[in-house]
């Protein structure tokens, strides 16, 4: 089966010469199982009609116009952006480029370029000399380092009539790229358990204990196995952000009831990966009415909650059991401790209390750490760091089931 198969793909057509080959992308996309609803800009219309990608791609055409209200109420650019699991720019022109470089929103496509969670691709199309410009290579630096794949482009003869670098790959190879985005399934019917968000301890009716954890990086966890290929529950404290797709969620709110959830998972769970920030303490007693402020001062008496990871790790049949360690300082060292205490087979530490990066952020950076290596996954946004950790997690994983398999049958 294809990594494209009930894939929904968006593709974004730009003003570009190679519009041409948009259908037959749009066909081959379809032909390997992908739901296609395509994005025009204005300028993609004077080379190629609506109609023509409406009847490939079996949909309406989605066309620059932000504000249409008719085109809004079937499906608004948010839905859609929520809808896709990839968008693919092609052909991507120098200047879309350069708008999604800098973050502009000012037509339907560029808009859905920042306002979605799943995998954008382009494909470059230009001349040659427009693609080697530094303009341009800074452009592209800047998409891929905020996980933005780039396809392409091919070397050979341009429509201008130069030679050179600029030409958009052929849809076949475009669709090859795009399955291997998907990656090769590396959790196919793996069962995962994820942890998510803060805890919240509750001191009276209306007040508790919480942290900062917003929850974006155990939901991208969450929704990177999902991708992989697992069946994925999430068990997560209170946060906003929206569930992921193909994900079963059980919402709990304190350690206590985190603990409960995990535990009643646990027996029927490949990979483990704990992502919550759980405190580590709650209130000894709850009162049942709310404190008056009668005293100038008032104090709680805390007991520990149990670890939720060290329980897994103990478990009768543990899983692959991963932990996250947040550190404010030496953070390798911290971390290598809490794996060895913990007893489990992974780590990912990220530094917290820095304003734009690890808690509350869109981006992380991690150390990962086994019993043999560390290793580092640079800054990215959350979504793309919780891939490439899904994929280290993947690789570890199966190496731990083979040796394991090929030590019951030496038994
Ligand atoms: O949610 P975000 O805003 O996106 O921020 C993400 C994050 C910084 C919260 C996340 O990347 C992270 O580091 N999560 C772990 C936070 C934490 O509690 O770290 P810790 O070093 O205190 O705990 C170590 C490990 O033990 C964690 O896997 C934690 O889930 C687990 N633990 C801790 C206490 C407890 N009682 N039970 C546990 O299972």
């Amino acid at each position: 089966m294809s990594s494209l198969s009930q894939k929904r793909i968006i593709v974004g057509v730009t003003g570009g010469i190679a519009a041409y080959k948009s259908p037959d992308l749009v066909r081959r996309l379809r032909d390997a199982g992908a739901t296609v609803r395509v994005v025009m800009t204005a300028n993609a219309e004077q080379f190629i009609t609506p109609l023509t990608l409406q009847a490939v791609s079996d949909h309406s055409v989605h066309r620059s116009n932000l504000l249409d209200a008719d085109a809004e109420s079937a499906m608004s650019h948010i839905q859609l952006a929520r809808w896709a699991d990839a968008v693919l720019i092609a052909p991507a022109t120098a200047d879309f480029i350069a708008r999604m470089a800098h973050g502009l929103a000012d037509d339907l496509l560029s808009t859905l370029c920042l306002a979605t969670e799943a995998r954008v691709a382009v494909a470059p199309s230009m001349n040659q000399r427009m693609w080697q410009h530094a303009a341009t290579r800074e452009n592209v630096a800047v998409l891929a380092k905020r996980g933005v794949s780039v396809f392409g482009p091919a070397s050979g003869s341009q429509a201008c009539g130069e030679t050179g670098p600029g030409r958009m790959p052929e849809p076949t190879e475009l669709v090859e790229s795009l399955s291997a985005l998907f990656g090769s399934q590396a959790l196919g019917g793996v069962k995962v358990l994820v942890t998510a968000g803060p805890t919240q301890e509750a001191i009276d009716p209306v007040r508790n204990i919480t942290n900062r954890s917003s929850g974006k990086m155990g939901y991208a966890v969450a929704r990177a196995a999902a991708e992989a290929g697992a069946d994925v529950v999430l068990v997560s404290g209170p946060t906003h952000v929206p569930y992921p797709e193909k994900v079963r969620v059980i919402p709990v709110i304190s350690a206590l009831h985190m603990h409960q959830a995990v535990m009643t998972e646990v027996a029927n769970t490949d990979i483990f990966i704990g992502v919550a920030a759980v405190a580590d303490y709650r209130p000894a007693e709850f009162h049942q009415q709310k404190i008056k402020k009668t005293n100038d001062q008032l104090t709680i008496k805390l007991v520990k909650n149990p670890d939720i990871l060290t329980a897994v790790a103990k478990s009768v049949k543990p899983p692959f059991t991963v932990g996250f360690a947040a550190e404010t300082e030496n953070l390798e060292a911290h971390a290598r401790e809490k794996l060895m205490r913990k007893g489990i087979d992974m780590i990912a530490a990220n530094r917290v209390g820095d304003a734009d990066v690890g808690l509350e952020s869109d981006e992380n950076e991690l150390l990962i750490l086994d019993r043999m290596d560390t290793k580092r996954l640079p800054r990215s946004s959350k979504r793309q760091l919780a891939r490439n950790l899904i994929e280290e997690i993947a690789t570890r994983y199966c190496a731990k089931s083979t040796s394991k398999n090929i030590r019951r049958a030496h038994r």
